[in-house]
């Protein structure tokens, strides 16, 4: 469409009679991206540091991922499962072989990869721990929208609503170990853990704690999940962020920037928990040949441009650039967190969303996932230049609302 067609519609007043009312959206229609930019319907730019919720990991419309895309659809679209598919079987061995020998299942979405997870771990209960099925996940945690994955996830305000949640879920504070082991009673089947929160505002778990999860997990013969649907693909300079803390868990998540932009999901799991036979889990589309073409060139596409190299160079940059931001304005931010290109700052008194709207007023998209944080989740390909224009866009928007605080 060209701009004078897009610009014919009121896409907002659209959206609110057609589609329903479950997200909170940002004021503008996008329509086109290129790399870090995006552009909305009425031309303007902006520097990208959302990456679609970290799922534009190689930016947007990365030439590989549009080559294999375009190639695959103009052979086949869709098989079901009843057949054996390329795609899927060589996105398997390439995650397989960076998980070093896991086996993969393929769905359309993070918490339905984590419904997978909870379904396997259940099962594991049943043939190897007295039928126990309770899960421990994290306060702050986010694991997902169904029904089960809400109930992992530690955050009362996405579960109140929809009370009863299903049984089975108990949630501890993150890196207490102590607290872990006191909520373990025979019931309990396995721990659930982001080892980055992501959707809770970019908080990392501790070495101790991931270890002494690990350790845990062997002792007492529970399954360790770890849900990498925001923190894994290279996110965190790592393949899979466990990697940062020299675990490796029995059952791995993946979505988000799994195909680059392409909607998937994965659940890996190790040979402990490799107990799935045919019935017991399955998805129409789950590794459907588009979706997989789109992860293998997004996969090669990482591995061959040391992206995960350039996610901890761009990540330390970056840092580097928030602290002199920060000492700039004391009295609005302070205190950057992170690994990789998996960024927040603290933001006082409830600005986040101010300095966001600021922000996309200057042309750069951040995100606030509580009032007191902004996230940047860029792609993986972010450049210094990118990281330079991006400081000078969010030093105006900062700016203004410490100029309006005054
Ligand atoms: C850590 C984590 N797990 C699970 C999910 C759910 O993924 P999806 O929205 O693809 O269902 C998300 C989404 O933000 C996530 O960040």
């Amino acid at each position: 469409m060209t701009a004078t067609e897009l610009n014919k519609r009121d896409w907002a007043a659209l959206e609110q009679k057609y589609y329903q009312g479950t997200f909170k959206r940002q004021p503008i229609t996008l329509v086109r991206g290129e790399g870090i930019h995006v552009w909305d319907s009425e031309g303007k730019v902006y520097l990208d540091f959302v990456a679609g919720i970290a799922v534009n990991v190689l930016g947007h419309c990365h030439p590989a991922i549009v080559k294999a895309v375009q190639e695959q659809v103009t052979q086949l679209i869709h098989t079901s499962n009843l057949y054996y598919n390329v795609r899927q079987i060589e996105l398997a061995e390439l995650l397989g072989i960076q998980s070093k020998g896991m086996r993969s299942f393929f769905s359309n979405s993070g918490a339905e990869a984590n419904e997978g997870a909870i379904k396997l771990a259940r099962k594991y209960g049943r043939l190897h721990r007295n039928g126990a099925y309770e899960i421990i996940s994290l306060h702050n945690s986010f694991h997902g929208r169904t029904l089960a994955t809400t109930a992992a996830t530690g955050q009362p305000a996405y579960q109140a609503t929809w009370a009863p949640i299903p049984d089975g879920f108990k949630q501890v504070p993150l890196n207490d170990l102590a607290a872990v082991k006191q909520a373990t009673s025979e019931k309990t089947v396995g721990i659930l853990v982001e080892p980055v929160q992501g959707e809770g505002g970019i908080w990392a778990s501790n070495q101790e704690f991931m270890q002494g999860l690990r350790q845990w997990c062997d002792e007492q013969n529970l399954v360790l999940i770890c849900d990498e649907i925001q923190a894994g693909m290279g996110r965190t300079g790592k393949f899979f962020s466990y990697e940062n803390y020299g675990i490796t868990p029995d059952i791995v998540t993946l979505a988000k920037g799994l195909a680059g932009g392409i909607p998937i999901g994965a659940m890996l799991t190790g040979p402990r928990t490799d107990l799935f036979a045919p019935g017991d889990h399955g998805t129409t589309f789950g590794g459907n040949p588009v979706a997989c073409a789109a992860g293998v060139a997004t996969l090669e596409t990482i591995l061959e441009q040391n992206l995960l190299e350039n996610a901890r160079k761009m990540g330390e940059y970056w840092n580097s650039k928030l602290i002199e931001l920060c000492a700039k304005y004391p009295g609005l931010i302070d205190s950057p967190r992170g690994i990789g290109l998996m960024r927040a700052v603290h933001v006082q008194g409830d600005q986040a969303a101010k300095i966001v709207q600021k922000a996309l007023e200057h042309g750069l998209l951040l995100n606030a996932p509580d009032p007191r944080s902004l996230r940047m989740i860029p792609p993986l390909t972010l450049t210094a230049a990118d990281i330079d224009a991006g400081t000078e866009l969010l030093d105006r928007a900062l700016a203004d609302v410490a100029a309006s605080r005054a």
